[in-house]
Formats: C-alpha cells, sequence, structure tokens
C-alpha cells in the first residue's frame, strides 16, 4: 500500500501538470502560477503542507512581507519585542542567529523538508513566531480564524524591484548569464516573479489591514526608516507588548532599534558567513537599505511606467509610497 507522502506526492504532480508554469529570474528552478501568485517551484510542496496542516494558535504572531521589502528587519524588530524581557541586552540571540533562524519562515523551511513538523511540541513557547511569504487569500483558515497577530511589512515598489534584481543577481550560479535590468523590469511589470505580483500581494494585506486593524498591523519600510521610535512602539503595542513608561525612560527602544539597525546586524558573522535553509547566504540579505535607491538606476521611462502601474493599482486604495 502507499504511504501518505507517496499518495501525496502524487496529488501534488497532478496539480503541477495543471499550473501555468515560468522560468524564475535565477537558477533552475520554475515558477508555478497558484492560487493567483506565481510560487517558486521547490516552495510549491512546502506552501500547500502548511495551507493543509498549519494549526494557528490565539497567541501566534506571523511575521509576513513581500520579498525585499523589510523581511528581515520586521524579523529581528519583532523578536526583540516579544522576547525582550527573557535576556540581557547584549545577550540578545540575535547576535548569534540570523532574524530567518529565529522567526522562521514556514513554506522556505520549516514544512520544506517535512510535510507536517511538529511545532505543539517543539521548543517554541508562546507567543509562537512565524514568518511567510504567502499572500493574504492562501493563508491557511485557522490562521484568518483564530486571533492571532500579523504584522506585515510592504515598501515603495520601485527600491524593492531594486533591492529583488541585486539580491537575484548575487545568487546566481556561476557563469550563467546576467538578468539585464530591462528584462528583471518587464518581468517586474508583468508580476512573473516568486511571489509576484507585487500589486496583489501588498493590496490583499492592505485590504484585510483596514477591515481588521486588531488583527494586521499593516507597515511601511519608508516610515520605519523615518522614524524607527514610534513604530517600534506601535508594532509592541499592536502585538500586546507595549514599553513601560520606566522602559522609554531607561532607552529600551532606543537599545531594541539600535540591535536591529541595519549597520548593526549587516556587520554580525552570524549574518556575514550563514546559509539559509533555502540555499541563500545571509549577506545577501544586507545591501544599502536606503530609500530612493531606484534613482540610480531607472530610465525616465521606466518610471513613468512603473508610476502608472502603481497608479492603477493603488489609486483607490489610499495607500501611498
Ligand atoms: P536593499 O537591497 O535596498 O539594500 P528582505 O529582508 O525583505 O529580503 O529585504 C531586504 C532589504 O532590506 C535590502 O534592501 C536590505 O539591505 C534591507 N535591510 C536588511 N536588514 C535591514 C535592517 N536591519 N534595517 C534596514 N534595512 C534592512
Amino acid at each position: 500500500p502507499k504511504d501518505e507522502e507517496e499518495t501525496w506526492d502524487e496529488e501534488l504532480q497532478e496539480l503541477v501538470q495543471t499550473l501555468p508554469k515560468e522560468r524564475n529570474w535565477i537558477n533552475a528552478d520554475h515558477l508555478y502560477f497558484y492560487q493567483g501568485f506565481w510560487c517558486p517551484s521547490g516552495a510549491l510542496k512546502a506552501v500547500i503542507s502548511f495551507q493543509k496542516h498549519f494549526q494557528a494558535h490565539d497567541t501566534d504572531i506571523i511575521v509576513i512581507s513581500f520579498p525585499k521589502c523589510g523581511t528581515t528587519w520586521l524579523k529581528a524588530l519583532t523578536f526583540s519585542v516579544v522576547n525582550r524581557n527573557q535576556f540581557a541586552r547584549e545577550e540578545n540571540p540575535l547576535f548569534r542567529s540570523g532574524p530567518h533562524q529565529l522567526i522562521r519562515f514556514f513554506e522556505y523551511d520549516l514544512y520544506l523538508e517535512n510535510p507536517s513538523p511538529d511545532l505543539e511540541n517543539s521548543s517554541l513557547y508562546p507567543p509562537r513566531l512565524f514568518s511567510t511569504h504567502v499572500p493574504y487569500p492562501s493563508l491557511p483558515p485557522s490562521m484568518k480564524d483564530s486571533n492571532s497577530k500579523i504584522v506585515y511589512i510592504c515598501r515603495n515598489p520601485m527600491d524593492m524591484f531594486i533591492s529583488l534584481w541585486f539580491f537575484t543577481d548575487k545568487l546566481r550560479v556561476e557563469n550563467s548569464e546576467p538578468l539585464s535590468l530591462d528584462e528583471a523590469f518587464e518581468l517586474f511589470c508583468h508580476g512573473t516573479f516568486g511571489c509576484g505580483p507585487f500589486f496583489d500581494h501588498v493590496l490583499g494585506y492592505w485590504k484585510a489591514s483596514q477591515e481588521n486593524p486588531n488583527k494586521i498591523l499593516f507597515l511601511q519600510y519608508e516610515n520605519l526608516k523615518e522614524d524607527i521610535i514610534s513604530q517600534l512602539k506601535k508594532l509592541a503595542m499592536f502585538l500586546g507588548f507595549p514599553f513601560s513608561e520606566e522602559e522609554e525612560k531607561h532607552g529600551v527602544v532606543e537599545e531594541i532599534a539600535e540591535t536591529c539597525s541595519f549597520a548593526n546586524l549587516k556587520e554580525l558573522a552570524v549574518n556575514k558567513n550563514g546559509v539559509h535553509t533555502f540555499g541563500f547566504p545571509h549577506n545577501t540579505l544586507f545591501r544599502k537599505a536606503e530609500v530612493g535607491d531606484w534613482s540610480n538606476y531607472f530610465t525616465p521611462a521606466m518610471v513613468e511606467r512603473l508610476e502608472k502601474l502603481i497608479q492603477e493599482n493603488f489609486d483607490k486604495s489610499g495607500l501611498t509610497f
């Protein structure tokens, strides 16, 4: 008799036959158009396992983002806010572990090798912290129905695109042709890249956060860059771990901002040397961390085209960059 794993693999093979398929920007993997988004082939099985099996707890906190929008930063901040009373400042686990090791991805990590990992009896004490890049409509039902909380981060699409272009180039297999900026831009505008289309992803969480502001906190990278202290307070309040007056007086908020800063994280040995479960070296996650770096690369025609897309997609939403 077939075991569960074999049956499941066959079902997956059948499903894959029916899905639109595209070449990914890099390497040998593909993208499958699954439930309205382009899922990297290497993560599809894990996405479906996560959807089938994950049972949310009311106390769970899920960090969600579109890739290259500040995921690493938000993980560091969320981890530090929630666990700040578990360790002395200089013993923050962030000094020894990458943000992606402390808040693990469902589809690029936890469900990658094991279709049904035991997340109940692991060493994860409440609140459990997880993360995903899966779009809102594809989240498992229990995550929507429970009182678990979601923090979402997005970013100006122009900076996000430039960040992605550099990131994928760093992951390029040796001797393969680089993807030109023009080619990448064309694919970006069509939405055919990992987790794309960008606009659908952002709008899905934006609308959900407006309908349910106690469940989903919608953050923007640019606001964090502009005023990390007030954004950190907002994050802590939302998560149910507000800073006390005493903590504010003692500079706890500033300390967390400093520990999670680009300058600090980028220089840590763990972030210079480690490799993520999904195969990318940690150091590829730290590049420039600037707002407006796109202006060094975009031609006027690119600006015009993307501004038009931004307007078409976000105009009625009330979301601005
Ligand atoms: P740039 O490529 O523009 O530098 P993600 O974590 O979602 O993959 O996003 C990566 C982007 O966030 C990169 O942007 C990276 O440099 C920036 N980044 C990483 N850590 C950061 C931090 N602690 N503070 C601010 N930005 C950070």
